[in-house]
C-alpha cells in the first residue's frame, strides 16, 4: 500500500518507489501540517518536522500567540482570514462579508486506485497502480467541508492532488469561494531556485530560472487560457541543476484556464509553493450541499536530475493521462495546407497537394483555416461552419472521397469557439459572444469568444462540428483556439455568478471536447491554440498530441521543443517539416534538417508539396522511412536532452533510448559550426554500461559506460544548421 496512516502519531505517509510525502495532523486544533516531501523514508516518525513544541509556536497552550503559529507553521492546505499571512490556498466570503476559514481534520479514506475528477481533466491508475487518500477537514462555523484528495503513483514518483469543498448547508445557505488553489507545499528553503516556462505566439515554453527568495515569484495566466506566455508548471530546483544531478520538486497543473503559482521564502525561509486556478475575477457561488472540485496538480519529486522528472512526467501522461486510442499508435504522416496556401486553396489545388503526397507516402491530408462560410481571410465568418462551395467545388464529401482514393485519410480544421462579428451566427446572435453589455468589447484577430457557458450556444456549436463531421468520412479534427479571453461577461450568469465565468468557460470547452471523443471514438484529436497557447495537461486528458508552436522554423524549434519536451511525452508534440525560407523567421535550413527536428514530435509536413524545390521533394520518401523505422521508438522510448543549444549555442541534442535499452537514437543538431580539429564526445545517458552499442551503418561497436562517462564521437556537420541521426543498437 502507498499510503499509510499511523493511528497513534496520526501521521498520513504517501510512499513512491523512491519518494515520500507526510502530513499529520496536529493535536491542539487539528490542524493539517506538512511534514516531508522528498528521498524516501523508510519510517514515519517525523512528526517532529511539525514543530509545534518549540516555542513560541505552542499552538495547544493558549491562544496568546496562535497568530505567530499561524504564520510559520508548515500548512497543507493554508487558509485566508486567520492569521497566516503568506500565500494561502482558500478564502470564501459569507452572506456576511467576512472572509476567513479555519480547517480542522475530521476523518479520511484510504483506498486503490483513483476517481475521476467530475468534468474536469485528471490523471487515472487501476487498483494496483495508485492508491489514493481522502482527508476530510471542515469549518464548522461556516458549515464548510475541504476534502484533500491525494495519489501516489507507486511505480512513478508522482503524487497528484486535488480539492473538493462542501457547503454543507448547515450554517450557510449560500457561500462565495473567492479563492481554491488545489495544492501547497511547505518546505525550508534549499537555496532554491524556481524553473517555469515563459513566451509568446511563436516562442513558446522558453526554460527560465529565478532565485526563489522573500517576495513571491512565479507563473500567472488570466488570459482564460494556459497561454503562449506563461505554463501552468514550475520546478524547485537545489543549486547547479543538471540533467542527472541535483534535486527537483516539479509542479504541474491539469487545467487549460486562469492559473497561478507561486513560490515565496517567508521571514524564516520557509518555502511556500502553491498551485491552482487564478483568483482573478473567480468567485464561485456554492449553494446549499453543492460541491466544487478543483482540478488536479501533479507532483514529481527526483533526486537525481531534471532527466528523471522529465521521464516520470512522459510515462505519467503516456499511461495515465493521454486516453485517446492513438496514444499507443503511429499517427498517420500528415500534410497541412496552412504554410502552403494559406486561405487561397479550390478543392484542385488540394487534390493537387494529395496526388503529390500520397505518391511520396504522406499518408493524410489536413485542410486548414478556410474552407468554411465566407472566409477568405481571417477577418470573418467563425461560427458559420458550412462549406464554402466557391473554394470547395463539388463539397466537402467529393473532397474527400477524392482523398480517399488516393490510399490517405483526411482532416479538417476548427475553430469552435470563436466568433467573427463579420459572420451569420453574429448577425443572428450577437449576445452570443462574451461581452459587458454596453462596453465595446475587443477584438482580437478580428473575433470574439462565444460563451460556451449558455446551454443553447454549446449546443449550436456541437451541432455546427458534429453535422460536418458526420458529412464525409473525417478522422482528424485539429481544435484550434486563436484569441484570449477578456471583457468576461455572459448573459446566462447572474451578477454575484458573473466571476464564475472563466472558470466555466473552461468546463465548457471541455465538455465539447468529451462529447467529441463519444461520439466520434476512433477521430485523432489535435489541440492548438494559435500554436502552443493550450498546451497544457488539461488538453493532453483529450487530445494524445497538441500543435506545439506556429514557428516551424527548424531552429528556433530546438528551443520550444527543448522546454515542451522537458515536460510532455515526445509522442504529444505536433511537429512538422515546413517550406523555406521559413514564414516566421525567413531562415533557410535544409531540408534534412527540418525533419530530424520534426521526428522528435508527432512528424508531418506543413509545405505546397507541387511547388518545393525537386531536391527537397526526392528527400521526403526516405523521410517517410526514417518516420517509420523510429517513429515506435521515439513515441515509446525514454528521452534524454543530452546537449542544450539554449546554454552552449552551438548545438542541441536529444537522445530516446527504448524501454528495452536494446535502441538508442541520437539527434545532433549543429546550430553554428565552428573550427574543430577533433570530433565532438557527446555524452549518452540511460545505456546499460556493461552492454556494448553498435553503430547502425558503421562497424564501430562501444561500450555503454564508455558511451556515457567519456562520449560517442560526432564529427561537425560541414556547415551551420546541420543536423545527423546516430541509431545505435545493443550487440
Ligand atoms: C493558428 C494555428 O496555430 C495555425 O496552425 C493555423 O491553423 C491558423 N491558426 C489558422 O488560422
Amino acid at each position: 500500500m502507498g499510503i499509510t496512516f499511523n493511528e497513534s502519531s496520526k501521521i498520513f505517509k504517501l510512499d513512491t518507489k523512491n519518494t515520500s510525502y507526510v502530513m499529520g495532523v496536529e493535536d491542539s486544533f487539528g490542524y493539517l501540517l506538512h511534514y516531508y516531501y522528498g528521498r524516501k523514508l523508510r519510517h514515519d516518525d517525523v512528526n517532529y518536522l511539525g514543530r509545534t513544541g518549540e516555542a513560541p509556536f505552542t499552538p495547544d497552550r493558549n491562544n496568546r500567540d496562535k497568530l505567530s503559529f499561524l504564520d510559520c507553521a508548515p500548512f497543507e492546505y493554508p487558509t485566508g482570514g486567520i492569521g497566516d499571512f503568506r500565500n494561502h490556498c482558500l478564502e470564501v466570503r459569507t452572506n456576511a462579508g467576512h472572509n476567513a476559514v479555519e480547517l480542522g481534520y475530521r476523518s479520511h479514506v484510504i483506498y486503490s486506485g483513483k476517481k475521476a475528477l467530475p468534468g474536469l481533466p485528471a490523471t487515472f491508475g487501476k487498483e494496483n497502480e495508485c492508491t489514493s487518500l481522502e482527508v476530510v477537514m471542515a469549518d464548522d462555523i461556516l458549515g464548510l467541508e475541504v476534502t484533500l484528495q491525494y495519489s501516489a503513483f507507486e511505480e512513478l514518483d508522482v503524487i497528484t492532488r486535488s480539492v473538493k469543498v462542501k457547503n454543507l448547508g448547515t450554517k450557510e445557505d449560500s457561500i462565495y469561494l473567492t479563492k481554491v488553489l488545489s495544492a501547497c507545499v511547505d518546505m525550508d528553503n534549499k537555496d532554491f531556485s524556481l524553473l517555469s516556462m515563459h513566451g509568446s505566439w511563436a516562442r513558446e515554453r522558453k526554460i527560465q530560472y529565478r532565485k526563489v527568495s522573500q517576495g513571491r515569484t512565479g507563473v500567472v495566466s488570466e488570459r482564460g487560457e494556459s497561454s503562449h506566455q506563461d505554463h501552468p508548471f514550475v520546478a524547485l530546483t537545489t543549486p547547479n541543476i543538471t540533467q542527472t544531478a541535483g534535486e527537483v520538486y516539479g509542479f504541474h497543473f491539469v487545467y487549460s484556464g486562469n492559473f497561478e503559482a507561486y513560490s515565496e521564502a517567508n521571514q524564516f525561509d520557509l518555502v511556500r509553493t502553491v498551485m491552482g486556478i487564478s483568483p482573478y475575477h473567480f468567485t464561485w457561488k456554492l449553494e446549499k450541499e453543492e460541491e466544487f472540485q478543483a482540478p488536479e496538480v501533479v507532483m514529481v519529486y527526483s533526486s537525481e536530475g531534471l532527466s528523471h522528472m522529465t521521464r516520470t512526467l512522459h510515462d505519467l501522461y503516456r499511461n495515465h493521462l493521454i486516453r485517446s486510442p492513438f496514444k499507443d499508435k503511429k499517427r498517420p504522416i500528415l500534410i497541412n495546407n496552412w504554410e502552403a496556401t494559406y486561405f487561397e486553396f479550390t478543392t484542385e489545388k488540394l487534390l493537387a497537394i494529395a496526388r503529390e503526397a500520397s505518391k511520396l507516402g504522406i499518408e493524410m491530408l489536413v485542410m486548414d483555416d478556410g474552407w468554411f462560410g465566407n472566409r477568405f481571410d481571417d477577418n470573418r465568418a467563425l461560427g458559420d461552419w458550412f462549406v464554402n462551395e466557391e473554394k470547395l467545388q463539388g463539397g466537402l464529401k467529393y473532397l474527400v472521397d477524392e482523398v480517399n482514393k488516393l490510399g490517405m485519410k483526411f482532416g479538417i480544421w476548427f475553430e469552435p469557439e470563436m466568433i467573427s462579428p463579420d459572420s451569420d451566427l453574429y448577425r443572428e446572435h450577437p449576445d452570443w459572444a462574451i461581452q459587458v453589455p454596453g462596453r465595446t468589447a475587443g477584438l482580437c484577430r478580428c473575433q470574439y469568444v462565444l460563451d460556451l457557458t449558455r446551454p443553447e450556444v454549446l449546443e449550436h456549436t456541437w451541432n455546427s462540428i458534429s453535422t460536418i463531421l458526420r458529412s464525409a468520412n473525417i478522422e482528424y479534427v485539429k481544435w484550434d483556439m486563436n484569441r484570449q479571453l477578456a471583457d468576461l461577461g455572459s448573459f446566462n450568469l447572474d451578477s454575484d455568478r458573473q466571476g464564475e465565468l472563466y472558470h466555466r468557460y473552461v468546463l465548457a470547452v471541455y465538455e465539447l471536447q468529451e462529447r467529441l471523443l463519444r461520439e466520434f471514438p476512433d477521430l485523432l484529436l489535435e489541440n492548438c491554440s494559435g500554436g502552443g497557447a493550450r498546451f497544457d495537461p488539461g488538453m493532453l486528458f483529450y487530445s494524445p498530441q497538441i500543435w506545439c508552436s506556429d514557428d516551424t522554423d527548424a531552429i528556433e524549434r530546438l528551443k520550444i521543443q527543448e522546454g515542451t519536451a522537458m515536460i510532455y511525452p515526445l509522442s504529444s508534440m505536433g511537429a512538422h517539416v515546413s517550406d523555406c525560407p521559413n514564414h516566421t523567421v525567413g531562415r533557410v535550413t535544409p531540408f534534412e534538417t527540418r525533419g530530424h527536428v520534426a521526428l522528435a514530435g508527432t512528424f508531418g509536413y506543413e509545405l505546397d508539396i507541387t511547388k518545393i524545390p525537386e531536391e527537397d521533394r526526392n528527400m521526403i520518401p526516405e523521410q517517410v522511412k526514417m518516420y517509420h523505422t523510429y517513429n515506435d521508438l521515439v513515441r515509446t522510448g525514454d528521452y534524454y536532452r543530452i546537449a542544450s543549444y539554449r546554454e552552449n549555442n552551438e548545438y542541441d541534442c536529444w537522445e530516446v533510448v527504448s524501454k528495452d535499452g536494446k535502441e538508442v537514437l541520437v539527434t545532433f543538431v549543429q546550430v553554428l559550426n565552428r573550427p574543430n580539429y577533433h570530433s565532438r564526445l557527446i555524452k549518452l545517458q540511460g545505456l546499460n554500461p556493461d552492454a556494448r552499442y553498435r553503430v547502425q551503418g558503421s562497424d564501430k561497436v562501444y561500450s555503454g559506460d564508455a558511451l556515457m562517462y567519456a562520449g560517442l564521437p560526432v564529427e561537425n556537420p560541414w556547415g551551420d544548421f546541420k543536423s545527423k541521426l546516430i541509431y545505435l543498437v545493443l550487440e
